[in-house]
């Protein structure tokens, strides 16, 4: 499957992690600059008429992982984290400074991950134990498949953590369900094993029109197949333990109201927030 034409979107993603402060300079450019000066009169529609704009969405979830990695590194032991679609995340640069015993591996399709190595290289960013390699979560065998990913650049004695943010919803349900099959086989490798990802569900009834208009456009502008999957916290954990996941946990934004800095849709609004982080621990065999 070509899905490389959803790789412009992490250009986005990367300015807004800068401009909030959340990322270093050499992750965004002159040409991501331009690309979210673009998008403001579809955020400030956003803000007026839902109270919310796409960049809160994406801090919510950004920030919300972040807190989950803490969590588990602080709490559980991990010291390795795989992050697939790494896109211009800062996580690897800094979590591999914040937690030096941390392994961490980068991951995203070859000519986004040669750019990241490129930029981590000229400013010095790799960590101590970090690195950054191609993958196509489609792929299967060497060099890019999870499979070798998995088995042979992953440490298999260490608590792992593996994370996706950004990717599933474009890709249709029966697509990405492979990828979160293999993931839950393969995590069961380690000692202890750990998936996250963001999703967004079906919206309630009253907002269905707005959504298809923008997962249509999305999809437009990526080639992709942009999907919201499941309708609900109840049907989002019973298709992931489908997949081999057990102790599907659902995050929602207002959860860390009084614990993190998120954005969250103005009071007045009758927007709920849209966007989940999802937690699966993965049993060892
Ligand atoms: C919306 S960006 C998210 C980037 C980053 N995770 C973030 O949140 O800033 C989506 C990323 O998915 C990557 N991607 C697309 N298809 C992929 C695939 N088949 N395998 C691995 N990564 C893929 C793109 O190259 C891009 O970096």
């Amino acid at each position: 499957m070509d899905s490389t034409g959803i790789s412009f979107t992490a250009l986005f993603t990367g300015h807004v992690w800068y401009e909030n402060g959340m990322s270093a300079r050499f992750f965004t450019s002159p040409k991501a600059r331009l690309l979210h000066s673009a998008a403001q009169p579809v955020e400030k529609a956003g803000r007026r008429l839902l109270g919310i704009t796409v960049e809160d969405m994406l801090l919510q979830r950004h920030h919300i992982i972040d807190h989950r990695i803490d969590t588990l590194v602080k709490q559980e032991g991990v010291t390795q984290i795989l992050e697939i679609a790494c896109g211009y995340s800062p996580r690897g640069y800094k979590l591999s400074r914040k937690y030096p015993q941390l392994k961490y591996v980068e991951a995203d399709l070859p000519h986004m991950a040669l750019r990241k190595r490129t930029l981590l290289q000229q400013h010095r960013g790799f960590g101590p134990d970090h690195q950054v390699i191609g993958c196509d979560v489609f792929a299967d065998g060497k060099p890019y498949g999870l499979d070798y990913i998995m088995k042979e650049v992953l440490d298999s004695s260490r608590p792992t953590l593996i994370i996706t943010e950004g990717l599933v919803n474009y890709f249709r349900l029966e697509d990405i369900s492979q990828v979160w099959k293999r993931i839950a086989h393969l995590g069961q490798a380690f000692p202890k094993a750990w998936y996250i990802t963001d999703l967004v569900p079906k919206p309630a009834q009253r907002w269905k029109p707005v959504m298809n208009a923008a997962t249509s456009m999305l999809s437009m502008a990526t080639r992709a197949s942009v999907n919201l999957h499941f309708n609900g916290n109840a049907q989002i954990e019973q298709g992931l333990r489908q997949c081999g996941f057990s102790q599907v946990t659902v995050f929602r934004p207002e959860q860390f109201r009084d614990v993190l800095p998120i954005p969250l849709a103005n009071t007045s609004s009758p927007t709920k927030s849209i966007v989940r982080v999802v937690e699966c621990q993965i049993h060892p065999q």
